[in-house]
């Protein structure tokens, strides 16, 4: 089965062919990082902009590179949301109607479905069931999966996402966005043990029973990842400018903090659902340091582990047609023609 997958739900107009759900025939992405760059952030109205600009071309480049015509294509598939709703109207009402005039099925994707089933691009296979550790500029969540499209969030963030915290930091350290990369080539050369920033735990103190003995509380599964960039900016305000080894060692000293709260918790996770696999997704996912921990806590732990290629980690339509394959194959084609954005769409 032949799948184009579209995906505009942030600041990447993006589309792809994969087969199968894991054959990749072609991927494009046009990124907006540079338009987005000058304001420090992505602009809403900006990106939607962008989006109609570059969609038809994109599609049809993601065609031609596949080297396959219209009637070799099976369906559409389309990110749905979350995300941007200006980015996303221009994704879905390119895919329907596209899927109306090719006389094609629609198959509607949720954008963190499409960040998790980017580890079944390729040869992986992860076995089920599984914890996912999504991390991305709008999400942190560990969750449960059963089976194919069997979801159960078991821990999220109470504030900010993980890559936000990496663009907050950023833009205090005046690194230019997106942050997450250029923090991670910073702290490289710096020195992580230099600022001794908090580790949020929000499992609560242990108290004592009637007995007299502590009775310890599960652990929290949950991350609050803002006072941590609060702690960030304390330092930042006591120096009037920063010199470049200081930027290093509080890009390395920050990173180090984040990664170890995250793989805490996985931790937690993997100990509490005793998976089969354990997998890692996200933009974030695209970090050395993240990936080099969570595989050594995998020997630890001795659980398999699996993680997308770096290209399959942030934003792609090749996550969104592998995401896809798999939902047709559990639900069939169910979607009318009519299909609408949703902004908050929550994992099923
Ligand atoms: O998944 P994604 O492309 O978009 C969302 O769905 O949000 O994730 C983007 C986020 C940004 O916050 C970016 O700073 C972060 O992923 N990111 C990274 C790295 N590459 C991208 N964070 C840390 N290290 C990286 N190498
Ligand atoms: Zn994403």
């Amino acid at each position: 089965m032949n799948i184009l997958a579209i995906e505009s739900s942030c600041d990447e107009t993006a589309a792809a062919i994969v087969k199968d759900g894991r054959e990749v025939l072609s991927n494009v992405v046009a990124s907006q990082i540079d338009i987005h760059a000058k304001y420090g952030g992505v602009v809403p109205e900006v990106a939607a902009r962008a989006h109609v600009q570059s969609i038809i071309p994109v599609v049809k480049e993601s065609l031609s590179k596949a080297k396959i015509n219209w009637k070799e294509i099976d369906a559409i598939a389309v990110t749905q949301g979350p995300g941007l709703v200006g980015s996303l109207i221009v994704g879905t009402e390119t895919a329907r109607t596209l899927s109306i005039l090719k006389n094609k099925p629609l198959i509607a994707v949720n954008h963190l479905e499409g960040h998790i089933y980017a580890n079944w691009i390729g040869k992986n296979q992860p076995q089920f069931p599984l914890v996912a550790l999504l991390v991305s500029g709008g999400h942190t969540m560990l969750i449960e999966v059963e089976d194919h499209y069997k979801f159960k969030i078991i821990g999220q963030t109470r504030d900010d996402a993980a890559g936000e915290a990496f663009d907050k930091v950023a833009a205090l350290l005046t690194l230019h966005y997106p942050g997450g990369p250029n923090i991670s080539k910073l702290a490289e050369k710096g020195n992580e043990n230099k600022y001794k920033f908090p580790i949020i735990d929000l499992t609560p103190e242990p108290k004592r029973n009637a007995d007299g003995f502590l009775e310890y509380p599960e652990a929290s599964l949950d991350f609050s990842l803002s006072g941590l960039k609060t702690a960030v900016l304390n330092v930042v305000k006591q120096s009037k400018s920063l010199s470049e080894k200081e930027k290093s060692d509080i890009s390395a000293s920050f990173q180090k903090t984040l990664v170890d709260t995250l793989v805490q918790n996985s931790t937690r996770a993997i100990e509490k659902s005793q998976p089969k696999s354990f997998i890692l997704s996200g933009g974030v996912a695209a970090n050395k340091e993240l990936r080099e921990k969570l595989e050594k806590m995998r020997k630890d732990l001795n659980v398999k582990f699996y993680m997308p290629d770096i290209a399959y980690c942030t934003d792609n339509a090749v996550m969104i047609g592998a995401a896809a394959y798999y939902k047709q194959k559990e639900f069939g084609f169910t979607e009318p023609k009519n299909l609408e954005p949703d902004p908050n769409l929550k994992l099923a």
